[in-house]
């Protein structure tokens, strides 16, 4: 069976938007579209009760309502406990906070592993720790390559690593990293892992009971919701950690790892998310009893596939042309690689092609992206970065055509 990708355009509004139709969106490693069923809980949360929740009269008891069956819909969704969650203001502000809420236990001496791969969000926090006499050492990656190998990480971890922070899919590799073996090395030296899944959680759905890594983050913005970040703690890492909310907040999961409180309308629409998984699921295997964690793991079975070929046809023409170098692999397969493809051009600055795809009524992004240290290292001109396009669900062949076209014409 495949992905039927009309029937997946049709939950987003802005294929159909005056505005937006005729645009082939692949900035959705920045921000994906959202599918109506969010749209619809955002607009009743600010229409029918923006008030605070948790309170007495039935609109504060609606809001709240809403809420929590966000809260309950991330849970399911990642097969995780509802206490084991953390909804923030972004991916950025959950890592800071985390790295405080764990500051605690290092001494002096004491090392954390970064990696040059990552984006900045799981660098800077950790790396603000040497403040406090904690050593960060640097998993970087091949020049040649831009892959993290284990072996290097092998020469770094010894017993005074105390994390080991690390992408699970880098926003320009795009590579999914051994996060398994990676977990095992840290755990034999009784390391916590910190593992970044902002890049990969809009093309994979995790199970993070099975997995061991000790806390999971991604961003909600980039999986077809608002504005938010969800952080993920196992409960023993989680007890590992001191609160930064208000001291009366300790013992309240949603608040103690979550300072700025929780953003109540961007987190009622969350469940939107869910609601969107079970219709894709409906359409393509009909009703069924089973949880959304299970469903969205089917449809996503689709979604991957359907991912590998888009990504497969603009890696077939890239990599044909003798100009251009493609970070991480050059052919994607389910499991191995997002489809998130970021090239560099020899002959033409990449702001210069992203400007001209614009005209052609194609959103592309060129920059560093925040992977500033990944980009760096590469030998590129961190000034200009790289094109990075970001193929998702709703993206269509004929799209990459479009876009296949338009480099043909942009490109000397
Ligand atoms: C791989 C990766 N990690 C972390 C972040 C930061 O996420 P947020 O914008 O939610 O802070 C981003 C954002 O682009 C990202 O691509």
């Amino acid at each position: 069976m495949e992905l039927d990708v009309n029937y997946v355009r049709a939950q987003f509004p802005a294929f159909e938007a005056e505005e937006t139709k005729d645009w082939a969106f692949f900035e959705n490693a920045g921000g994906s579209y959202v599918p109506a069923t969010v749209i619809d809980r955002l607009q009743q949360f600010f229409v029918e009760h923006k008030v605070q929740p948790y309170s007495f009269s039935g609109l504060s008891k609606k809001a709240g309502e809403e809420m929590d069956e966000s809260y309950v819909a991330i849970a399911e969704l990642l097969n995780a406990r509802e206490d084991q969650i953390t909804i923030g203001p972004s991916t950025t502000l959950n890592f800071y906070v985390l790295a405080q809420s764990l500051r605690h236990l290092l001494k002096v001496g004491d090392e954390i592993i970064v990696t040059n791969q990552d984006h900045e969000a799981n660098i800077g926090c950790w790396r603000r720790l040497s403040e406090h006499g904690i050593i960060i050492r640097e998993w970087r990656v091949g020049k040649a390559d831009a892959e993290l190998d284990l072996n290097d990480l092998e020469t770094l971890i010894n017993e005074k690593t105390k994390i080991v922070c690390c992408t699970l899919c880098s926003n320009l590799v795009a590579t999914f990293n051994d996060m398994k073996s990676i977990t095992e090395m840290a755990h034999r030296v009784g390391a916590l892992v910190v593992a970044d899944g902002v890049s990969y959680a809009p093309h994979v759905i995790p199970d993070v009971q099975s997995w061991d890594v000790d806390f999971y983050a991604y961003s909600t913005y980039k999986t077809f919701g608002t504005h938010q970040g969800v952080l993920w703690g196992s409960s023993d890492a989680l007890k590992k950690t001191e609160g930064q909310g208000h001291y009366f907040n300790e013992e309240k999961s949603r608040y103690r790892l979550n300072p700025s409180g929780p953003q109540h309308a961007q987190i009622g629409a969350l469940a939107g998310i869910t609601q969107y998984f079970d219709n894709l699921y409906r359409h393509h295997f009909g009703d069924s009893d089973i949880g959304i964690h299970q469903k969205a793991v089917k449809v996503f079975d689709l979604v991957e596939a359907h991912e590998a070929n888009l990504a497969n046809h603009l890696l077939d023409y890239l990599k044909n042309r003798n100009d251009i170098r493609i970070l991480g692999q050059d052919h994607a397969s389910p499991g191995k690689r997002a489809s998130t493809i970021a090239f560099h051009a020899r002959g033409m600055p990449s702001q210069h092609i992203a400007q001209k795809l614009a005209e052609h009524q194609i959103a592309a992004g060129a920059g560093d992206f925040y992977a500033l240290r990944c980009v760096e290292s590469l030998g590129m001109d961190p000034e200009d970065g790289v094109v990075r396009v970001s193929l998702v669900q709703y993206n269509t062949t004929d799209e990459v055509k479009k876009l296949i076209q338009a480099l043909d014409s942009i490109l000397p």
